[in-house]
């Protein structure tokens, strides 16, 4: 089976609902974000912040190719893979992508709290907003697109799984 990588904004949910559509298809999941932190040995925050934004997106690239390669995985991503075209490539050719997609006003309530997101520091509010201006569109190349606003978990993943 193809592997199934769901990709979108920051706080759209992609790990959750990962990770219930894991248990669901009887798949394992493996997350982007988590084996760039287990292979480099330190956090997110600490790659962006000693090695710088470039960096950390040659390791995810890197390790997005390895995943890729597996195969029958559910993927979960970081926001930003979408940034290199190289990536999206590779995605739609060794995966179903499908986007998660969040209301600007939820992603906002869900991430005003959060530290672990170098990308976010600063003011989220104000860097969502701007982040989502700068990303418009970037997610649009996946063929199965869900909307996740107010929707409970079981009903994305009943959605998801009537796509593939
Ligand atoms: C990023 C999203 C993060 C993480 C890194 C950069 C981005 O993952 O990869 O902080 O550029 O959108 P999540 O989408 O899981 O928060």
């Amino acid at each position: 089976m193809k592997n199934v990588v769901l990709v979108g904004f920051m706080g759209t949910g992609k790990t959750t609902v990962g990770a219930a559509l894991s248990e669901a298809l009887g798949i394992v999941q493996k997350d982007l974000d988590e084996v760039i932190v287990a292979k480099e040995g330190c956090s997110i925050p600490t790659l962006f912040a000693e090695r710088g934004e470039a960096y950390f997106r040659d390791v995810e690239s890197k390790y997005l190719d390895e995943l890729l390669d597996e195969g029958s995985q559910i993927l979960t991503t970081g926001g930003g893979v979408v940034l290199r075209q190289q990536n999206v490539e590779s995605m739609l050719q060794k995966g179903i992508v499908v986007a998660l997609s969040t209301s600007e006003e939820e992603l906002i309530k869900r991430l005003e709290n959060d530290t672990g997101r170098p990308l976010l520091a600063g003011g989220v509010a104000e860097r969502v907003r701007t982040l989502l201006q700068q990303r418009a569109g970037a997610y649009d190349f996946a063929p199965i697109q869900i909307d996740t606003t107010g929707k409970s978990l079981e009903a994305i993943v009943a959605e998801i799984t009537n796509h593939l």
